[in-house]
């Protein structure tokens, strides 16, 4: 079966025909980061990005979903080259360092699961962009031309006059790029074109017919506007310099970085090589900052639609994280380490952190304060404390044993009723993407359980002999709720979910459904836990 039938045939099969493929169990859910370039080490933005994706991919594999969650480095272009070049190597030779020294460590760091990790310089990559600009070519998509313009080598990126803005400091009275602040160059040269402007208005009827395809609506409104404006084709190779991969039919070119770039999402996937890997998992998720969302919801799909591909499901444009009010970034040297943050709050608190603070789809601020008093106030005396006394109480009292639950009170109910609900809203938030959202339904649940507690007062109950049923009855409750609490937190958080699992849990917490967290089963017996999960921290900010 070749690639694009197996394609047109799926879609067809959803669109009229009963489905007659077996599927897998789940619905396919493929999310895909974009790929970051080598050309410095990560810092909290890119992991932002990460644990995101790792959040949603995990959320989803959890529900049963068939889940692939692919990441990985952009390593060709200038931008690449020039670094390079100035640290006297080759620039094979200095995306290997940065990709084993850095950025596959950046995944340990903030463990992520990814599926997958693809390099532009991987050969399944190379010869998948090959095959697609040949069928572009073939097909009378790709013409030659000549070609002046400003070029920004930070955005690599050809920038409009509109696009740039007044220098200041060692570039005043120079037009600069807005985004980088660097002057742009001038470039002209022969190169190859993408019929882009082909595809403007069947790129405003996707954004019409399927509103949800660029989210979220602030992004949207900003890309709508853009096509509206008028599409230009694009100059999709270069000849000055040769870092890319060749363009097959005239190898004195190099393909154009984002061009070369974009197609990863595919070429990961088997485009071309292995129609089932590729029916199984396409179309994508696209999660990005909103940076980079115009390439992705303009571009991508236009070179999707000019192979006759579907487009993706979603791209999905998050918000910047902000050092004072500005985008942290690597070329302005604001960049925070990941792990200036993970060594002192471990890695679980790095990941609650930045999917509750920030309204996801939003820019947000890091501040130490912050994440000091959220680990403080949420994790440790919120979540930590929680799971320490329900666990102490039950080894307290029932030597251990889970207790059997008597007749239920409207109290013990209404926690039931919390489980349930927050289950459903943190469901129904993750298909929207409202990270945030899904977290603070969640937090309903730790604080009606620590009210619970508060209210109940298992200590007083526990100095009566005739309240014994009363108290099996509150901590079964309780340790329910909990159970309930570390399935749907286990997402977020995969460590300190897991000991607290070991504590009380049967067979293993990724099996667990989130959508039916409520449905888990306890072990027969719970054991203390050895240290607190989230243990206090002497010192909030690392020493400079
Ligand atoms: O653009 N806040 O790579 P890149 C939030 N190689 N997210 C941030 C951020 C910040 N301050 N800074 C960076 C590229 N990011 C291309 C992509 S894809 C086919 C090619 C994250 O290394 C965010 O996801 O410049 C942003 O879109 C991405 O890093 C840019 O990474
Ligand atoms: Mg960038």
């Amino acid at each position: 079966m070749g690639g694009s039938r197996g394609v047109a045939g799926r879609v067809a099969a959803s669109a009229a025909a009963p489905k007659m493929v077996p599927m897998p169990a789940g619905d396919s859910f493929f999310i895909a980061t974009p790929i970051f370039y080598v050309n410095d080490v990560p810092h909290i933005g890119h992991a932002y990005t990460e644990v995101a994706a790792d959040v949603l991919a995990r959320w989803h594999r959890q529900r049963g979903d068939d889940t692939w969650l692919l990441t990985g480095t952009d390593e060709h272009g200038q931008k690449i080259l020039r670094t390079a070049t100035s640290h006297d190597v080759t620039p094979q030779a200095w995306a290997d360092k940065l990709v084993t020294e850095s950025w596959k460590p950046l995944l340990e760091t903030v463990d992520i699961s990814n599926d997958d990790f693809i390099r532009t310089t991987d050969e399944r990559h190379e010869k998948g962009v090959q095959r697609f600009l040949q069928k572009l070519h073939d097909d009378g998509y790709i013409y030659q031309g000549e070609f002046e313009g400003y070029y920004c080598v930070g955005c690599e990126e050809y920038k409009q006059p509109g696009d740039l803005v007044d220098g200041t400091g060692a570039f005043e009275g120079e037009q600069v790029c807005a985004i980088h602040s660097k002057p742009v160059e001038l470039l002209k040269e022969s190169n190859y074109f993408f019929r882009m402007s082909d595809f403007e208005q069947r790129l405003l009827d996707l954004y019409e017919s399927q509103p949800d395809f660029v989210q979220p609506e602030n992004v949207r409104n900003e890309i709508v506007q853009f096509v509206k404006q008028g599409l230009r084709d694009l100059s999709i190779s270069r000849q000055t310099f040769d870092w890319g991969v060749k363009v097959p039919w005239d190898e004195k070119h190099v393909v154009y970085v984002w061009f070369d770039a974009l197609l990863n999402y595919v070429t990961a996937i088997g485009y071309g090589v292995d129609d089932e890997q590729f029916d199984r998992r396409w179309p994508a998720v696209q999660l990005v900052g909103k940076d980079i969302a115009r390439f992705h919801a303009v571009i991508w799909p236009a070179m999707l639609m000019a192979a006759g591909l579907p487009v993706p499901k979603a791209v999905f444009g998050h918000g910047w994280l902000l050092v004072g009010g500005e985008k942290m970034s690597k070329s302005k040297l604001t960049g925070i380490a990941p792990q200036q943050i993970t060594d002192v709050f471990g890695a679980d608190a790095f990941r609650y952190y930045f999917m509750r603070a920030i309204t996801f789809g939003q820019d947000g601020n890091f501040s130490w304060e912050d994440i000091s008093a959220r680990y403080q106030a949420e994790l440790a005396n919120g979540f930590g404390n929680l799971a320490s006394r329900v666990i102490a109480m039950i080894t307290r009292y029932f030597d251990g044993t889970v207790p059997v639950a008597g007749e239920l009170t409207p109290a013990d109910l209404a926690v039931r009723e919390t489980e349930l609900r927050v289950t459903a809203a943190a469901d129904g938030a993750m298909d929207r993407f409202a990270i945030n959202e899904a977290l603070s339904s969640i937090w309903e649940l730790v604080d009606v359980l620590n009210g619970y507690i508060t209210e109940q007062e298992p200590w007083a109950l526990a100095k009566h002999d005739d309240q014994r049923e009363r108290l099996a009855t509150v901590l079964a409750t309780a340790l329910r709720g909990l159970g309930t609490l570390t399935v749907l937190l286990s997402p977020f958080m995969p460590t300190a979910t897991r000991t607290l699992w070991e504590a009380i849990g049967q067979g293993e917490l990724t099996s667990q459904p989130v959508d039916r967290a409520a449905e888990w089963s306890s072990a027969p017996t719970v054991q203390p836990l050895a240290a607190g999960l989230f243990p206090r921290i002497e010192q909030p900010e690392p020493a400079a």
